[in-house]
This record gives structure tokens, sequence and C-alpha cells, in this order.
């Protein structure tokens, strides 16, 4: 296995995991990978590693340029064990490489792999010299980690901005702009780790004024080069104004009522010109809710419906409404829908959480005992007109 060239000084030595699936949570369905870039000058930078389980992938790759004795500084922008986990077994290959992190990437990785590592701390805005190029490090607290910086390589204009502007895809093209879908893949991708961090993405991007960027180098998925604007701008929409005129439908039942109401919802919203996507949560794959946050992040409305279970929504449900929180949903409108046994209960806890959301709560909520009969299935597709209406005002 070969290093890949991606500029005059600096060679990609990831790993590729073509059978990743499910990346903690994001669907991965063309695989993905673990970045990592080697610098060459008199000096050499490797940043970052790769998943330990790929340490031999990224060993083949760093030799087939150099020797381990070669590298003088490895770079570690972020703990977490996907780019960290090869660190000690590198370590011991590199026997003089000093090991440069933030303050807080020092605490992190001697808790992971002992305090004996050779650290050379490094500050926000500091820099390292490795001949004529010179790489800066800029702290990124909380994208995603506390640890989390990026590594600006000056003189070639190129981010290794770490998992920021990354996606979970491998494309043996290397390289954004020709990776099919790659705005698809980045966005699952953003929605899961970055949107819970709206204002930290937001600082992040700030940050970044005034660089002179010709490459994004991240640690997952392709490199963004000639368009790094594309990613860039995405990232603000995304986390100022990601909503369209668009509602999701989130539902889970038992006996088939609510899966009625809900179909005569979304056919309402259909035949009124909106985009509407369902989720039937009784059925979702593991990997399929990364879908569904990227239609949260995206739609104006949600709409919740739910059989009561013993007194409460369904339990998927409850999951659902975990992950709209982390998206960030305030402002954002709701209607309620659900049918019920001998008691109800799930619509009203389901209102609960969504007002602590900061989420408009449109009354009077859809709720019916067993099955919804026509009347019933009438103002669905009511309610459902009335909520275009307050989409697309
Ligand atoms: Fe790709 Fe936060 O690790």
């Amino acid at each position: 296995m070969k290093a890949v060239k991606i500029s005059e000084s600096v060679y990609w030595v990831g790993a590729i995991d073509w059978s990743l699936r499910n990346f903690h949570g994001i669907a991965a369905p063309r695989g993905g990978t673990y970045n990592s870039y080697i610098v060459i000058d008199e000096k050499v930078a490797l940043i970052d590693t790769v998943n330990s389980e790929f340490f031999e992938e990224h060993s083949e790759r760093i030799k087939s340029i150099m020797d381990f004795d070669g590298i003088d500084y490895v770079i570690s922008n972020h703990s977490e064990a996907d780019h960290s986990g090869s660190i000690p077994k590198l370590m011991e290959k590199a026997k003089k490489a000093k090991l440069i992190t933030s303050r807080k990437g020092v605490e992190y990785l001697s808790r992971m792999y002992g305090e004996e590592l050779p650290f050379l701390t490094i500050k926000d805005g500091e820099e390292i010299k490795l001949g004529k190029l010179k790489l800066r490090f800029i702290d990124a607290p909380m994208l995603h980690w506390p640890e989390t910086m990026m590594s600006y390589m000056i003189e070639e204009g190129i981010l290794f901005s770490c998992d920021f502007f990354g996606a979970q895809v491998a494309d043996s093209r290397m390289f954004a702009d020709l990776t099919p879908n790659i705005i698809e893949h980045a966005k699952r991708y953003y929605a899961l780790i970055f949107r819970p961090f709206v204002r930290a993405v937001l600082n992040g991007l700030n940050k970044l004024k005034g660089l002179k960027i010709d490459i994004i180098a991240p640690s997952h998925g392709p490199i963004w080069r000639n368009d790094v604007n594309k990613i860039i701008d995405a990232y603000f929409n995304w986390s100022t104004a990601p909503e369209k005129e668009k509602a999701v439908i989130a539902y889970a039942g038992i006996w088939g009522g609510t899966e009625r109401m809900a179909e005569a919802i979304a056919n309402s919203l259909v035949s009124s010109g909106v985009e509407v996507m369902a989720y039937d949560l009784a059925k979702l794959s593991w990997d399929q809710w990364s879908d569904l946050m990227v239609d949260f992040m995206e739609a104006k409305a949600i709409i919740f419906g739910s059989h009561t279970f013993i007194g409460n929504p369904f339990p998927t449900v409850k999951v659902a409404l975990d992950l709209l929180k982390l998206i960030n949903p305030k402002g954002k409108m709701a209607l309620l829908f659900g049918t019920y046994g001998w008691g109800g209960g799930a619509l009203k806890a389901i209102a609960n959480e969504l007002k602590e959301m900061g989420i408009n709560l449109i009354e009077p909520f859809l709720e019916v005992q067993f099955v919804p009969h026509e009347e019933d299935l009438r103002n669905c597709f009511e309610s459902g007109k009335l909520l275009a209406e307050k989409i697309k005002a």
C-alpha cells in the first residue's frame, strides 16, 4: 500500500475501512477512512494516526515513502481513539519523534496511553518550523472535543482540520470534487458530530477567516481542493439556517392506527407542496438514525406520532426525541398525533419535552382511542394543510 501525494510536500498515509457501515451512529454506506498525513521538509511531521486495528495499513503507507526514524514530530490534533489509537505502536517505532498536542491533549493522551510519551505541549497560535515550511496550531475547542485543535501549513495553504469538514466515506479517488454525493456524506457527519456544538462551529469558522486555505485535509473522508468554500459555506449554512420548506414525520405505532394517521398527514403535506420525509421509528435500522438527524435539522416542522406505550411514548420515539435535542431545534414547529388503548399519556410527555427544547407546538393534538375513523383521518389531513400554510408562511 502506498502513500498518496496530495501537494508538493504532503502525503496521505491513512487507512481505508471499506467494510465500515455504521460509524458510532453515522451511516457510512460506502465505508470510511482514518486520515493521517506526512509533511516533508528538513524535518518531518506526521499529523494524526489511525484507529489501532488499521496500524499495519498505516505503517505500510508510511514506509512507502520513509523509515519511521525519519519522523521528527507526531501531531495529535484530537485524542479520540480513531485518530490516536495507533500512537503507542507508532511512537515505539518512531523513536526520535516528539508528540505534539494541546495542553488538554496531553492530559487525555496520558490518561489513555500513559504519561511517559514524549509530549511537546503547544499553545493556540504557536508554530513549529520544519525547514522552509511551518505548521501553526489552532485551538478548536468543542470541534468536537475540548482538546481538539487544527494544524495549518502556511506555505501551501493546507488546513489539517481534524474531524471538522470531515465525512465518513471511502473513495479511492481521494478528493472531494471526485467523490459522488460528498455533501450528503458530509451533512450526515455534521448533523451528529457538529450540530450539537453550533456555537463552537461558528467560533471555529470565524477563527479560520483570513487564512489562505487552498486545501482542507480532514481526518475522515476525501480531501477538499479548489472548492474549499463549498464545505466552509455548507458548515455556515447548516449552523445558521439549515431549514427548508420541509416536514419530518417521525412515528411509531403498534396496531396500524398511528401509521394511518401518519399517512394522512403526509398526504396532506405533499398535496400542499411541502417536502416530506416520514420515518416509521418502529422499523429503523441503527444506521438510519443519522438520516433522521439530517432531516430534523433541515425541517421547519417536526411531526411526532406515537401510540401510548404503558403511559409513555413508544420507546423509539424517546430515542428520536433525544436525537432531536442534539440538533438544537429551538424555533421549529411541531404537531403531535397518535393512538392509545385504555389510557393516553404519550403526547403529553412528548409535548413537555418539545417545550423544553423551545419548539412551538401546534394545537390541538390529534389523539384517538384504539383506531382512527374516517373523521379522525380527515382531521389529520386538515391539520396537515394548516401546518403546510405555516411552513410556507
Ligand atoms: Fe474522528 Fe472525534 O474522532
